[in-house]
């Protein structure tokens, strides 16, 4: 069809929903690095390690042995029985496979969450800083995002009076996703309890999302289904991209209510039949071989996590609180809005971005994207020498600007 043929007339949800702009940093970056310039990426959302032999194994194996074909739509039952053994050992959580859904990515089961649950004329509370696809599920399921404000000082925890100022009568569900992306905060205990009661009270659904679980720095991690003593009603999301390393063989799942599960897995039924069938073997191996390679990794964004910290800091204006988890920094960098780049004034983050982009050649991510004006994710996963790099480059730039 040629380029003068009559437009299309697109369905009003495509207008709705925005695209994935951190995709968009990405995707700059990759267009910058073909081009030869020498960029700095700080805008991953996924770890920089090799899936572990193991689990690459496990799927050479799998495709050797002929499994190679659909798998049950809530994915195999040996994936999920594996999946119940580990929110056993690790979060303290008793499933069985049948509360259980295999997706292809925790982002298919957050979607098919989001379309199992909610309607035009609900209400879901998000915390920003969010993650950019949180807004975009509920709009894609016609209801309304209902944006509550964190503390920053607080590992970006709620602000109840900000929280309690939005309950409605029209709110269905909310969304809590520590350790998070972008901020890399992790709430405290008392914080996700005091939600889990709301919850309760208010007969909200919890989605958490807790694909960053693995990646705390601090105390160890403790699910909000486990702490789920006033039997408010949780759907854990979780997935192997982060943990394992496995970000591009789309292995998440969620585990819940079982009328929800099958809800989600009628949805996902219709969509893509199931998760494919490689990736399923190669998570059974994941969950359930050598753990080693997590701990190895988790120390390896702790170090670089220290490191980014620190020279964050040494910015001039700039503010970066320690993030208790995942693999992101999210310094305050407000103090250079309103300055001037070559004779533009900088007004906000995305500005901001394109200036460290162009001056620096080093890709970030504007916080305005993620409800965070002021603030800019960069991302630790790479390498130490990445980073000391990139970060002199862009304190060079910054401390440039009057
Ligand atoms: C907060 C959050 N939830 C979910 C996901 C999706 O993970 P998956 O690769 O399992 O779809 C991501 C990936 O970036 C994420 O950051």
């Amino acid at each position: 069809m040629s380029q003068d043929q009559p437009q299309i007339k697109f369905a009003e949800r495509v207008h709705r929903v925005k695209p994935s702009f951190t995709l968009e940093m990405a995707t700059r970056a990759t267009e910058l690095r073909e081009r030869g310039e020498d960029v700095v990426n700080f805008s991953v959302g996924e770890p920089d390690f090799n899936t572990p032999e193991n689990i690459r194994e496990a799927a050479k194996r799998a495709i050797d042995e002929g499994y190679t074909k659909y798998t049950a739509g809530a994915g195999m039952l040996e994936l999920r029985q594996a999946i119940c053994r580990k929110l056993e050992r690790e979060n303290g959580l008793h499933y069985k496979p049948s509360q259980i859904l295999v997706s292809n990515g925790e982002k298919q089961s957050l979607y098919n969450a989001c379309q199992a649950l909610f309607d035009k004329g609900d209400e879901v509370l998000i915390f920003a800083p969010y993650w950019v696809s949180f807004p975009e599920f509920v709009r894609l399921a016609d209801a309304e995002p209902v944006i509550v404000k964190t503390v920053a000082e607080r590992q970006f925890e709620p602000d109840f009076d900000d929280l309690e100022a939005k309950i409605t009568d029209r709110v269905k569900g909310v969304i809590i996703n520590s350790p998070s992306n972008p901020t890399g905060g992790v709430w405290s205990k008392e914080a996700v309890e005091r939600v889990l009661k709301l919850a309760a009270e208010h007969n909200w659904l919890v989605i958490a999302d807790e694909c960053y679980e693995q990646l705390v720095y601090g105390d160890p991690f403790v699910s909000a289904e486990k702490l789920n003593t006033v039997g408010a009603e949780v759907l854990t999301c979780l997935s192997l991209s982060k943990t394992y390393a496995m970000t591009g063989w789309r292995i998440g799942y969620a585990a819940g209510n079982e009328t929800l599960i099958k809800a989600m897995s009628k949805i996902q039924g219709q969509a893509t039949s199931c998760a494919n069938s490689i990736g399923q073997k190669a998570a059974i191996e994941a969950l359930t071989g050598d753990q080693s390679s997590v701990a190895f990794m988790r120390q390896k964004f702790r170090e670089r996590r220290d490191l980014i910290v620190q020279l964050l800091n040494d910015i001039t204006g700039v503010e970066c609180n320690l993030p208790g988890g995942a693999f992101y920094a999210f310094p305050n960098m407000s103090y250079y809005l309103g300055k001037r780049a070559n004779g533009k004034i900088i007004e906000d983050t995305f500005d901001l971005g394109e200036y460290i982009l162009d001056t620096a050649k080093v890709v970030t991510v504007p916080g305005d994207g993620f409800g965070a004006p002021g603030h800019i994710r960069f991302s630790f996963a790479t390498s130490k020498e990445q980073i000391r790099k990139g970060i002199a480059r862009v304190k060079h730039v910054l401390e440039k600007l009057n």
